[in-house]
């Protein structure tokens, strides 16, 4: 709060206004009511001015924002209070958070998230529906090894900023390696996945070109690290193997810092730090099988383009898709079928609108949502087995993870509610000044989120 600022605006009107009275009484009477008056004034510019009281910071080094992307896959919202994380907190304590963390796209997997960072768009729109799908007209098969541009969909922020004349780089990104409209993966900076590249070599590298000459740093960088993604899933968000992932991070986040305040860039550079998704624990009894379901309608494995927690379904043509979803809900409804009341089936298009999941034809026609911690498989395998999972329904809180802007044109300190994840696609344009494609974030985000310019 800023009241020097509010002393500079009040006090001129005070003593203008009482300059021109000259009754001792009337003077008297004149005092007291502005004195009301200013004192009216003076808290409705206190509530006003409780908004940000400062404008954006100016560039000391550089000629143009720099924006520095980070995503610690399956990063859970709340993992940054497991442990001391010093680092994320010098970003939080002086930067902007979304206070109660990040809220992914559904299906809330690694693929379809990444995307939607970088395009602003919900997956039907972007195209990457699912981390493995089906092109449905020529049955070609989408990996995540696959780099086609045909796949991938809507204009990444790495082509953005090609196409408003500078340059980006990605070290690792979904989508990052495909060539597409002014995007040509550049070898100078564009890396090719290898998840063997220890994390402390991918943020030198983002350093090194810090080192360049000021008018060719990249504007738009990218980093991706695998953890705590990796052991969420084998031990689930509360083991150790989780906790020391994070400080782990939280060591590789203190690196990128301490080398960007060595090069002296740390005040000008813009970093935002992100997760995918969250995490929760997942365990052997809790699970659904759909061969339980066969009194009622037999599920062949070949039809069942994913199990878990994303349950997809895409049945022969010479099927009612609408007569399969209502006989997988009577017999999951039926009290019949272990854990069935954990799992509702719909057709795609009956889907809760939130989930923004129908608009496309690479999403399977039948759509299960699993409670959240529950699995779907095909038979019992008699395998033990706990650990974690993602994927479920965007709305539960365990599928939230981090959003923390440091930087700039980031208020420090600032609380803001939390956001989808579509939302940050316009907000680096706006901190970059550049021009963005068409895309799934509101128009007045940037602006309640960003500090206004100086
Ligand atoms: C926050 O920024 C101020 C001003 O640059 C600096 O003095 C302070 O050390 C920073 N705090 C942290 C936790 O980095
Ligand atoms: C992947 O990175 C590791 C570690 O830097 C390296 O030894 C290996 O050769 C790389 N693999 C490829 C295919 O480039
Ligand atoms: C659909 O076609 C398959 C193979 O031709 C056949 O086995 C199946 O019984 C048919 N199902 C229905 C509901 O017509
Ligand atoms: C998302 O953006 C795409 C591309 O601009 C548009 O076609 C679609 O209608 C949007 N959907 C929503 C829910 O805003
Ligand atoms: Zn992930």
């Amino acid at each position: 709060m800023d009241t020097k600022q509010v002393e500079e605006v009040s006090t001129p009107f005070i003593t203008s206004s009482t300059s021109h009275s000259n009754k001792p009484t009337l003077l008297l009477k004149l005092i007291t009511s502005m004195s009301l008056i200013s004192a009216i004034i003076f808290s409705l510019l206190f509530f006003s001015l409780s908004e940000p009281t400062t404008t954006s910071r100016p560039l000391k080094k550089l000629p143009h924002p720099v924006v520095i992307l980070i995503s610690s896959d399956g990063f859970r919202f709340g993992y940054q209070f497991k442990t001391p994380t010093p680092n994320i907190h010098r970003l939080i304590t002086n930067g902007t958070e979304a206070i109660t963390g990040l809220i992914p796209v559904f299906p809330t997997l690694t693929f379809p998230n990444h995307y939607s960072i970088v395009t602003g768009l919900y997956p039907p729109h972007h195209g990457i529906i699912n981390n493995f799908f089906y092109d449905p007209i020529t049955g070609d098969k989408f990996t995540m090894a696959s780099h086609q541009s045909k796949w991938w969909l809507g204009q990444p922020l790495w082509e953005t900023v090609v196409n408003n004349g500078l340059s980006a780089a990605t070290y690792f990104w979904p989508g990052s390696e495909v060539i597409k409209g002014s995007w040509t993966c550049p070898d100078e900076f564009c890396k090719h996945y290898n998840g063997s590249v220890h994390f402390e070599d991918r943020v030198d590298s983002v350093l090194d070109y810090f080192d360049l000459p000021v008018d060719q740093i990249p504007v738009f960088m990218t980093l991706y690290f695998e953890d705590p993604d990796h052991q969420g899933h084998q031990v689930g968000p509360d083991d150790d193997e989780v906790t020391q992932a994070v400080s782990r991070i939280d060591g590789i986040i203190g690196r990128l810092i301490n080398g960007l305040e060595k090069k002296g860039f740390f005040d000008d550079v813009t970093i935002i730090m992100v997760g995918d998704h969250g995490m929760v624990a997942t365990c052997d009894q809790k699970l659904v099988f759909l061969d339980d379901l066969a009194s009622w309608v037999e599920i062949k494995t070949n039809w069942v383009h994913s199990y878990t927690p994303l349950l997809a379904i895409w049945p022969p043509s010479n099927y009612s898709y609408a007569d399969v979803v209502a006989k997988m809900n009577e017999g999951l409804s039926s009290g019949k079928v272990e854990n069935g009341n954990k799992l509702k089936v719909f057709l795609k298009e009956d889907l809760p609108e939130r989930l923004h999941y129908a608009d496309s034809d690479r999403i399977p026609p039948i759509i299960g949502l699993v409670h959240e911690g529950y699995k779907v498989e095909q038979s019992r395998t008699g395998n033990k087995e706990c650990g974690g999972a993602h994927g479920y329904d965007n709305e539960f809180f365990s599928m939230r993870t981090i959003f923390i802007g440091h930087g700039p044109q980031f208020a420090r300190g600032k609380k803001v509610p939390s956001f989808e994840n579509v939302e940050i696609y316009n907000l680096i344009t706006s901190i970059l000044n550049i021009k963005g494609a068409p895309n799934n974030g509101s128009d007045s985000f940037s602006q309640s989120v960003l500090l206004p310019n100086a």
